[in-house]
């Protein structure tokens, strides 16, 4: 049975100019420590937006390198989907400002919102298109400027983000329905808005008026997300028959060293095994697993043919996976 895959063509990210150290954090003021953010989250770095990037500048950026690295054009894309919390405005969708800024005038473009989910989200909405024929190539996009909603006076969440953007380019190709195909071979989604008081902001248009800032509570999320990324992980796997020991590579959300370890413990995989930048980038939500994609395969970790296992938890909350023949 021949059927369509959305298949990995292209991938790029971009990062902002400015790098800060967690004794950068402290220099300006944040009661903190390089040791404490070291030690509970594998923190030491994070890029942080100036005014003049943007997360639509950042996932352009990443768009561009994205198409260049799949040989494509923009007339060869019909179809965007970004992920992100942070869009340049409440309206038009940061998707739409993009396909401006790389010309492409056809096709179609929209955001997903789902805060660390969002890349996750974002492919399988883009694979759904792809594999119904609405579209035939898609960018799909993380890109954050998530620094913009922390409240510097909060230490428990302004040291556990930063700003970024990575995008991979999906292709239509014909595929022989079994799991030697290359593209997206499952995904899963979740969401259960009870959750919502663990992790959110205290503003948006219709009630303050303002963008708010981040509030969490952290051990709830940490005990959540161990669980919950087990599961849409057990539903990967179940789907697809593969088994743990068949993953080339396991690319996690990068939100903390502890949970990353602990999702690699659980399926058995060696630490060589698990892509991190989370000591780098700290938690860019949205963007962080197409960044650690794109890392790993520029530096030629991950090459064509191998079994990636995507996975990540967000603010609702919101979770997912996603196993990928690259
Ligand atoms: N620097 C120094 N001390 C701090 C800081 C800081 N930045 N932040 C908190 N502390 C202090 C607290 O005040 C507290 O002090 P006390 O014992 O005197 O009251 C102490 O450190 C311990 O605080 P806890 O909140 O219990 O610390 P915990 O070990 O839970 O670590 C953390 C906090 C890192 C946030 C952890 O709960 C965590 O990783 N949670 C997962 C949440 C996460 O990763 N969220 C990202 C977004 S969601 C996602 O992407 C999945």
């Amino acid at each position: 049975m021949s059927r369509l895959r959305s298949v990995v063509a292209g991938f790029g990210s971009a990062l902002p100019r400015a790098r800060v150290t967690n004794d950068d954090l402290v220099a300006r003021g944040v009661e903190t420590s390089d040791e404490w953010i070291r030690q509970r989250t594998g923190i030491a770095g994070r890029y942080m937006a100036d005014a003049d990037e943007t997360t639509v500048s950042l996932a352009t950026s990443a768009a561009r390198a994205a198409l260049d690295r799949a040989g494509m054009g923009p007339d060869d894309v019909d179809l965007i989907v970004l992920g992100t919390t942070t869009p340049d405005d409440t309206f038009p969708a940061s998707a739409t400002q993009v396909q401006a800024a790389l010309g492409i005038h056809h096709g179609f473009a929209f955001d997903v919102q789902a805060v660390c989910s969002g890349f996750v989200y974002a492919l399988a909405m883009a694979d759904n298109c792809l594999r119904l024929g609405q579209a035939r190539a898609a960018l799909v996009i993380g890109a954050e400027t998530f620094t913009r909603l922390l409240d510097w006076e909060d230490r428990t969440t302004c040291v556990l983000f930063g700003d970024g953007a990575g995008a991979v380019v999906l292709r239509a190709e014909e595929g022989t329905g079994t799991n030697a195909d290359r593209g997206i071979l499952t995904t899963h989604l979740h969401s259960d808005g009870r959750h919502r008081d663990a992790l959110y902001v205290d503003g948006g248009p219709s009630t303050t008026g303002t963008v708010g800032h981040v509030r969490m509570k952290g051990q709830e999320v940490f005990r959540h997300a161990v669980n919950r990324l087990a599961e849409v992980v057990d539903e990967a796997l179940t789907a697809t028959g593969i088994r743990p020991d068949e993953i080339d590579w396991l690319v996690p959300h990068q939100a903390n060293r502890r949970i990353i370890d602990a999702m690699g413990r659980k399926l058995g995989l060696p630490p060589e095994k698990v892509v991190v930048t989370v000591d780098r980038h700290a938690n860019t939500s949205a963007a962080s697993i197409p960044l650690a994609l794109a890392e790993a395969a520029a530096d030629g970790r991950i090459q064509p043919g191998q079994l990636v296992l995507i996975e990540a938890m967000g603010g609702g909350f919101t979770w997912g996976s996603s196993l990928i023949r690259w």
